[in-house]
């Protein structure tokens, strides 16, 4: 197949003045539009989504296009990072509403991989990245395997668009320093930028999986931030332990209804857990509302001795 035939372009009615968005959807044909690039000196971002695009991932984008001379989304609904009996199969697949909102907001490069070109010799017995410490942790605990799942694809993405930056959101706060860690370790020349959450009108934070929540559900789904937030308030306060604290948030939110995996205080920095020398802190959650299984996390700034320590 020649480049032009794994290239396909995309044009929008040529009157709006919509950049032209190339889709590409295997590697030859994203080697090949990187290496002109590069060649002609730009620099590159890279986006990594699942698809089903809401504000959060346009966020991303937007940072991206303000950061590097051309820009690329990539859509790919990587199997490895679900475990068995998760939400694989029924992960919302939009691609169609996904390339009209891309156009409108503009980008360089849509890759599109199919699972042969990312995964050449099957799921079962391939070559995995594991990032030690941070992948057992929070939802590693409850999720076994999904942060190899998460820092293997990543590493693929990385190699092969060869971005200066790629850019990931702190919704999945752990999932972003696993890719940092994994971009350090293993000495990729890229930097890795996180960006804050983008939320609904009502605080819930933005996400694909809010789609599996019944009206019901949907209306009290906001507890969740609203249970950090008061989380977040009794740390400033001072004179509760930190299990305390989580305890309450726990409590709070299956007393609303929710199914909470855990609600834990750690070092922003590292996730690890706090003495009460660490002043810069995140409460993070994970908590199933009804079938979606929802997480969301929060910074919290303290003077010292802000929390009656658990060294
Ligand atoms: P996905 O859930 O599609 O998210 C793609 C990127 O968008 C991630 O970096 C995620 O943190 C970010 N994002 C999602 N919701 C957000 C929100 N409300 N505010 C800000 N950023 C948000 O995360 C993945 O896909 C995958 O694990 C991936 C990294 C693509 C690897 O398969």
């Amino acid at each position: 197949m020649s480049d032009l035939q794994t290239v396909h372009k995309h044009i929008t009615a040529p009157f709006t003045g919509t950049p032209i968005m190339e889709t590409v959807s295997n590697l030859h044909g994203l080697r090949t539009v990187i290496g002109r690039w590069k060649r002609e000196g730009h620099t590159i971002a890279l986006v990594p989504t699942m698809g089903n695009l809401h504000d959060g991932h346009i966020s991303l984008l937007n940072h991206a296009r303000e950061h590097a001379d051309r820009t690329i989304v990539s859509i790919f609904v990587n199997p490895i990072q679900f475990g068995k009996g998760e939400d694989y199969e029924k992960y919302p697949s939009t691609l169609a509403e996904d390339k009209n909102k891309l156009e409108k907001y503009g980008l360089d490069l849509l890759f599109t991989p199919n699972l042969e070109s990312l995964y050449p010799g099957g799921t079962d017995t391939d070559t995995r990245i594991n990032v030690p410490e941070l992948s057992n942790i929070l939802c590693g605990e409850f999720r076994p395997g999904h942060f190899s799942g998460v820092a293997t694809v990543v590493a693929k993405l990385l190699n092969n668009a060869q971005p200066d930056l790629a850019f990931f959101g702190e919704k999945d706060y752990q999932q972003l320093l696993v890719i940092k860690r994994m971009a350090r370790d293993l000495c990729l020349p890229v930097e890795i930028v996180g960006l804050p959450i983008v939320r609904e009108p009502d605080s819930l934070a933005m996400s694909s999986r809010n789609a599996y929540l019944a009206p019901d559900e949907r209306r009290r789904a906001p507890e969740i931030y609203r249970t950090l937030k008061a989380a977040a308030a009794a740390l400033r306060k001072g004179g509760k332990s930190l299990e305390e604290i989580e305890k309450s948030a726990m409590d709070r939110l299956e007393q609303k209804g929710f199914r909470p995996e855990y609600v834990s205080i750690r070092r922003t920095e590292d996730l690890k857990l706090p003495t009460a020398q660490d002043t810069r802190l995140s409460i993070l959650v994970a908590a199933w509302l009804g079938p979606a299984r929802l997480i969301d996390n929060i910074k919290v700034r303290l003077k010292l001795t802000g929390f009656k320590g658990s060294e």
